[in-house]
């Protein structure tokens, strides 16, 4: 479908001028005087919500041109106290699904799938527009979300869905509509960024560090999702489709996490002036060999000290977009956290309610071209190689013939004496560029050889 407003839903005999919803505000701004908000959860995003929507009400109100009323927050347990000091207790329910047909605007702040999934459709079926920073849901169920907006003429938001609190989104959806964006690079995880951060600066083990990101509020609430890139996967999935025009799914993107990233890596990483960051890279290929598509990956990668994304520390995100005519384009900021994050889905809250005053819609799906997903193997890296080998004659020549023999070329090669013992060598191979598919075979035909005792590391190395 095209990015162009949508037209609203069938009429609706109850209020002609809100076509879907009864309860809707009218298009008219003079006819409206409150837009009824729910919002389903009360955690450390959603608890970030409320309080800016009390705190800051009169502002939102004089931007929107219409009230923010809060009617409802869903939450898990009804016996549990109070999520926010304060609040109306006689707005709390533990019906998500119900709430959600009884407002304007639902903001689902619950993840990851269900109910928010079905609490997502009953307000759409009821008329509403829906705000989200659900990424797992969207990169499982974008598609299915989408098809519902579009059917009751309502929009669907995500801003905070990728990179917390950085505007990412709008400017690929709306700004970038009339170029071509053929990459995007970026850490969009804080949760293994800090974690990354952490075992870089003070040698912290990764355990410790993902509990000192869960008490920060930068996790999921399981956070396995953010060591194993499941979190990331997802958001490349999302800044693929919008950027390429395309449906991806989470299923469709290369996917390693950082559980297997060891002390060691780290410290061979800043011993040859790098650092280990885990990245999302989504590409489209154009026409010719392979064929046109988008290659989707989330992985652990080697960036040199002197790339501006090495100095993305803590859970700040950073993502690079390449665009044919605007050229390379960087965004920065907090990628997780609960009032980062309340920071986006209140302004896309606000942009949605200014649509239900004005009776305007956002852009809907756009995924006219329609691009296959192509495995990970046709994508272009380098790799770094370390091996501990035997330190004897040819040993060089040995490594050098198998590499070549894969039709891969090497960049550079560093030999230190091994801490492993009398008659080891440290052999650390760098690669030029070379498809992903010759490097992994590349990989496995060195740990076969003779004179390789061992491979103790191999990482792609990106940004150079
Ligand atoms: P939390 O786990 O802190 O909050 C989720 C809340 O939803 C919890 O209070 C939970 O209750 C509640 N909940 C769960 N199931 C239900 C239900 N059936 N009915 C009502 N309430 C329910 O998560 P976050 O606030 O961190 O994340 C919320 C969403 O925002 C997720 O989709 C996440 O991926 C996304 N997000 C989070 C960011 C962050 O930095 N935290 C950044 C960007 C996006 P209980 O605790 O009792 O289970
Ligand atoms: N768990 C996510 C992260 C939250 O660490 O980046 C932000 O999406």
């Amino acid at each position: 479908m095209s990015q162009a407003a949508r037209p609203a839903g069938p009429a609706n005999p109850a209020n002609p001028a809100n076509p879907a919803n009864p309860a809707s505000p009218a298009k008219s701004a003079d006819l409206v005087d409150a837009v009824k908000v729910a919002v389903l959860g009360c955690g450390t995003v959603g608890g970030e919500v409320v309080r800016l929507l009390t705190n800051s009400a009169s502002d939102l109100r004089s931007r929107v041109g219409a009230r923010l009323e809060l009617v409802g927050v869903a939450v898990k347990d009804l016996d549990e106290p109070l999520p926010l000091d304060g609040l109306d207790r006689s707005l709390l329910t533990e019906d998500a699904v119900g709430l959600a047909g009884r407002a304007d605007v639902v903001v689902e702040l619950m993840g990851p799938i269900e109910p928010a999934r079905s609490a997502i459709l009953a307000a759409f079926a009821a008329g509403a527009s829906v705000v989200t920073a659900n990424k797992a849901l969207l990169a499982s169920h974008g598609p299915e979300l989408y098809e519902a907006a579009r059917a009751a003429g309502v929009d669907l938001y995500f801003e905070a869905a990728v990179g917390g609190a950085i505007p990412i989104l709008r400017p690929i959806r709306e700004s970038l509509a009339g170029d071509t964006v053929t990459r995007i690079l970026g850490i969009v995880n804080g949760t293994t960024n800090y974690v990354l951060d952490r075992m870089t600066g003070e040698g912290l083990e990764l355990a410790d560090a993902v509990r000192q990101a869960q008490e920060l509020g930068y996790a999921e609430a399981d956070p396995t999702a953010d060591v194993d890139g499941y979190d990331a996967a997802s958001k490349a999935a999302i800044l693929a489709s919008l950027a390429f025009h395309t449906r991806i799914s989470a299923d469709d993107v290369y996917r390693e996490g950082i559980g297997q990233v060891t002390a060691d890596d780290v410290a061979a990483a800043a011993a040859t002036d790098h650092v280990i960051k885990l990245l999302a890279i989504v590409e489209r290929r154009g026409a010719g060999s392979p064929p046109e598509g988008v290659i989707a990956r989330v992985h652990p990668a080697l960036v040199p000290k002197s790339h501006p994304l090495a100095s993305v520390r803590g859970a700040f995100n950073a993502i690079y977009v390449e665009a044919a005519a605007a050229g390379e384009l960087m965004f920065y900021g907090r990628g997780a956290g609960g009032r980062p994050t309340a920071s986006a889905v209140v302004g896309d809250l606000v942009t949605v309610a200014r649509h239900k005053v004005s009776g305007t819609l956002g852009p809907g799906e756009s995924a006219y071209l329609g691009l296959p997903a192509l495995p990970v193997s046709q994508a272009l890296t380098r790799f770094q190689i370390r091996l501990v080998v035997k330190d004897q004659p040819g040993v060089l020549a040995a490594v050098s013939r198998v590499i070549a023999g894969e039709g891969v070329s090497i960049e550079a090669v560093r030999q230190t004496p091994g801490a492993h013992g009398r008659g080891l060598a440290d052999l650390t191979v760098v690669t030029h560029q070379a498809t992903e598919g010759a490097l992994q075979k590349t990989v496995a035909a060195l740990a076969g050889l003779e004179v390789v005792a061992e491979v103790a590391g191999a990482l792609r190395v990106e940004g150079e």
